[in-house]
C-alpha cells in the first residue's frame, strides 16, 4: 500500500515530521526542461509560513533546497526532490505533555496506529508544517498550468464569523481578483472585512482559543473535457487530495450544499454561445459536469477547522497512565490556520489538475501546452 504517494501520472509523495531532521517531497512524472521559477516558490512558501501576532511563533525560514531533478535551471525529467530543513524545534515543550491527548488533534489516533514509535515531537507527521513541501510542489504545478493558461486563487470566504465580499462572478474581473489574491499574504477581497477577520483571530488568541473559516478557491483558463469519470472525475480527484490537508472537514463545488434548497430550474446553469465559446449563464455547477470541466470557472469551498492545540485548560485522557486528566498546552500554536492554508489548498488544486491533464495529454502538455476544446 502506497500511504504517502499522490497519483499516477505525476506522482507527488510527502515525506517528514514537525521536528525532524527534514520535510520534503519527490514529484515524479515532471517533463524533462521545463523552466522554474525560484521566486515563485518562495512567495507560496511565504504565504504558508506563518508571520504576524495571528500566527504561531514558531516562525521558520523554510529556506528550501532541490536536491535531484533539476539542472541549470530547468526539471531533468527525472524525480524532483526538494527538501526543506526543520531549524526551530522547541521539542521539550511536547515531551511534558506527551501521553496527555490534544482533543481535536491525531495524538490519539496515531498512538493507535504506530504505538509509541511515533515521533511525537511537535505533532510529527501530523503537523501542519508538513504542509509546507505539498506548497512547494503545488507551486512548481501552478506555473506549468500558468504557462498554459489556467490560473488558481483563493480568498478567505469567512474567518471568525465575519464573511468577505463574494468572488465576481464576471470573468474579467475574477481574473484580476484571483492576480490580486496571489500577491496578497492575508487572502481577502474586501481589506476592511480582512481586518474585521484578523481582530476576530486575535479576540480568540485573547481568550486562548482559536477559530475556523471557509476559503473558496477558482480556477480560471480550464479547458473542457479534463476528468476521468468515474473515480478519478475532477470533484473526485481534487477531493481527494483537499481532504488530505489536516484540518481540511469539508468541501464543496459550486452551489454545494446550497442545491439542497434550490428548485431545478434555479440550479441549472443555462448553457450560451459567447464569442463563439459555450458558456453557462450561471455557475452553480463549479464548472464540472458529470466530473468533467465544463471549462466555465471550476470554484470550490473547503472548512478549515479551528486549530485545536489551544491555551485553554481542557479535559483529556493521560494515554499512559490510562484516566482522565487536564491538559495545558505549551508550544506555539497558530490562532487560526486558515490564512496560511489557503495556499496549501491552492497547491492540493494545482497538484489535482496536472495529474488530470496528465491523464488527458501525458506529459507533453507540460510543454507543449493543452488542447482547448
Ligand atoms: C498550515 C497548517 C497549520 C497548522 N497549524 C497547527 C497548529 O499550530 N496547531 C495545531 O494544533 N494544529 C495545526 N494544524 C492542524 C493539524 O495539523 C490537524 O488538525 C491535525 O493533524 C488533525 O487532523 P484533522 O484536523 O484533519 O483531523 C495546522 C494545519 C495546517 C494546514
Amino acid at each position: 500500500m502506497v500511504k504517502s504517494t499522490f497519483g499516477k501520472n505525476l506522482t507527488v509523495s510527502i515525506f517528514g515530521e514537525s521536528h525532524g531532521a527534514a520535510i520534503g517531497v519527490v514529484i515524479d512524472g515532471l517533463a524533462a526542461g521545463i523552466p522554474l521559477d525560484m521566486a515563485a516558490i518562495r512567495r507560496d512558501l511565504d504565504f504558508r509560513r506563518a508571520t504576524g501576532a495571528i500566527s504561531t511563533a514558531r516562525q521558520e525560514g523554510d529556506e528550501f533546497e532541490i536536491v535531484s531533478g533539476f539542472f541549470e535551471g530547468h526539471t531533468t525529467g527525472t524525480p524532483l526532490c526538494l527538501m526543506i530543513r526543520n531549524t526551530s524545534t522547541r521539542s521539550g515543550d511536547y515531551a511534558r505533555t506527551k501521553d496527555l491527548l490534544r482533543p481535536g488533534h491525531a495524538d490519539y489516533t496515531a498512538f493507535v496506529k504506530y504505538g509509541d514509535w511515533q515521533d511525537y515531537r511537535g505533532g510529527g507527521h501530523f503537523s501542519g508544517r508538513i504542509t509546507a513541501p505539498l506548497v512547494a510542489a503545488g507551486a512548481i504545478c501552478r506555473q506549468i498550468l500558468a504557462a498554459h493558461g489556467v490560473m488558481i486563487g483563493t480568498h478567505i470566504a469567512e474567518c471568525g464569523g465575519v464573511a468577505d465580499a463574494p468572488m465576481p462572478s464576471d470573468e474579467a474581473a475574477l481574473a484580476a481578483a484571483l492576480d490580486r489574491l496571489n500577491n496578497t499574504a492575508f487572502a481577502v477581497l474586501d481589506a476592511d472585512r480582512g481586518d474585521k477577520m484578523q481582530q476576530a483571530v486575535l479576540a480568540a488568541k485573547a481568550d486562548g482559543d482559536s477559530v475556523g473559516g471557509v476559503l473558496e478557491t477558482a480556477v480560471i483558463g480550464m479547458p473542457a473535457g479534463i476528468g476521468e469519470p468515474f473515480f478519478n472525475s475532477v470533484e473526485s480527484t481534487l477531493a481527494h487530495l483537499l481532504f488530505s490537508v489536516p484540518a481540511v472537514k469539508g468541501v464543496e463545488f459550486g452551489a454545494g450544499f446550497a442545491f439542497a434548497g434550490m428548485r431545478g430550474s434555479e440550479a441549472n446553469d443555462p448553457w450560451r454561445m459567447q464569442d463563439g465559446r459555450l458558456r453557462t449563464a450561471t455557475n452553480n455547477n463549479g464548472g464540472i459536469n458529470g466530473g468533467i470541466s465544463n471549462g466555465m470557472p471550476i470554484v470550490f469551498r473547503t472548512v478549515i477547522k479551528p486549530t485545536p492545540s489551544i491555551y485553554r485548560e481542557q479535559q483529556t485522557v493521560d494515554y499512559a497512565a490510562r484516566q482522565d486528566a487536564t491538559l495545558q498546552i505549551k508550544g506555539r500554536h497558530d490562532p487560526a490556520i486558515i490564512h496560511r492554508a489557503r495556499v496549501v489548498i491552492d497547491a492540493a488544486a494545482a497538484i489535482g489538475l496536472c495529474e488530470l491533464f496528465c491523464e488527458a495529454f501525458g506529459t507533453a502538455w507540460q510543454i507543449d501546452g493543452i488542447v482547448n476544446k
